[in-house]
């Protein structure tokens, strides 16, 4: 069984995001996605149009996923390699050589995917001029 895990925020879900879960999916036979969390992305200066809760639902809904964890801060990469006894880190191209993952080498193999050209969620936030949502009403409502 091999086991390989991503990390990411994953907001307003688009084909870059599904290439790059399927391919990691390929790799082996678990994918776990370490999601960033409202709190780390607010460290990072990034915010997300989704919550942490709707964007983790998700990413579960897709067929490539297996499972999602937080991701709350840079330092917990080693111990979810040794936790989650994962196989490969897998990371888009932007991060290729980053000190970040780089350090995961002597744990797991780490592998940079290609980025699909054309789209991500910036991109998709700057044409539309999104604003975030206000008191986290883009709570997706329970199916009955
Ligand atoms: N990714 C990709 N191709 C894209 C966009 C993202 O392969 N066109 C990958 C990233 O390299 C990363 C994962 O998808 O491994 C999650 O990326 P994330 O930063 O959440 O998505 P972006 O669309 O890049 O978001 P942003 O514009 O906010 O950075």
């Amino acid at each position: 069984m091999k086991r390989i895990l991503t990390y990411g925020t994953f907001d307003l879900l688009h084909y870059g995001h599904i290439r790059l879960l399927k391919r990691a999916k390929e790799l082996g036979d678990y994918l776990i996605v370490a999601l960033s969390t409202d709190e780390f992305n607010k460290l990072k200066n990034k915010k997300a149009y989704h919550n942490y809760e709707t964007r983790k639902k998700m990413l579960e809904a897709i067929r490539y996923v297996d499972l999602v964890i937080p991701e709350e801060n840079w330092n917990q990469k080693i111990n979810d390699v040794k936790e989650y006894h994962v196989d490969i880190v897998v990371m888009g191209s932007d991060w290729e050589g980053n000190e970040k993952f780089e350090i995961l080498k002597p744990y797991c193999e780490v592998v940079y995917l290609k980025r699909t050209e054309g789209i991500s969620t910036t991109k998709i936030k700057k044409e539309l001029g999104l604003q975030n949502p206000i008191n986290g009403v883009d709570q997706i409502p329970e199916v009955k």
